[in-house]
């Protein structure tokens, strides 16, 4: 999805040069947009992959990530929006993937995310990860608040799951991660349902939520 106002604040987002980040990275990865008011997944950082590709979650993570929305209808752009809240990929002095700071969590996101969000108007977001979490709810313990939902400050309805590298290291948790993806996708027909949206359910294969967009 593309509107004009997204695409200026992209415009804008892909030339930041405003913190140390800039240094680390080859390009900025702004996310792709899927509908408005729809589903927005929010990771925490480029990695290596996403850092050369320039869209998020397109690495072993991201391949898993791209499965669990396939097994519940949903398709990264057509469907879901998939933001990162860090833009630009942080590293080690050896030039590894690093976790985002807490400061660059909160530069970077009210710089940048919170606009995205402010433009898209999700009905659910959903973050992957504790360190995503942890910018919306900063005293949050993933452990706890795993596989539930949340009413955030900003009025958006906010459901938390496991970052997929996590669940790539921890393989006996897929079950786990499979109920939490139909529990994200039951509370998003619901949410759905309350703003006068129907949700029909298509033939296994060809199943997508984007015509009750
Ligand atoms: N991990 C994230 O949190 N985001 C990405 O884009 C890739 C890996």
């Amino acid at each position: 999805m593309s509107d004009d106002e997204l695409a200026k604040l992209t415009e804008k987002i892909i030339i930041c040069e405003s913190c140390h980040l800039k240094d680390s990275r080859t390009q900025v990865v702004p996310g792709i947009y899927g509908p408005k008011n729809g589903l927005c997944i929010i990771g925490e950082a480029p990695g290596y992959n996403e850092d050369k590709q320039g869209e998020p979650f397109v690495g072993r993570s991201g391949k898993l990530l791209d499965n669990m929305l396939s097994d519940i209808g949903l398709e990264r752009r057509k469907d879901v929006s998939i933001l990162n809240v860090v833009k630009c990929r942080p590293t080690t002095e050896k030039k590894e993937n690093r976790t985002p700071t807490n400061s660059e969590l909160k530069f970077c996101g009210e710089k940048w995310l919170f606009k995205q969000l402010k433009l898209l108007s999700p009905k659910l977001i959903v973050t992957v990860g504790s360190i995503a979490l942890r910018f919306f709810i900063p005293s949050a313990a993933v452990t706890k608040y795993v596989g539930k939902s949340y009413d955030t400050d900003h009025g958006i309805k906010l459901f938390v799951t496991y970052h997929p590298a996590y669940i790539l290291r921890n393989y006996n948790l897929m079950e786990v991660y499979n109920e939490h993806f139909e529990d994200m996708k039951k509370l998003y027909v619901t949410i759905l349902n309350q703003n006068g949206i129907t949700f029909k359910e298509k033939p296994s294969e060809q199943k997508s939520l984007t015509d009750f967009l």
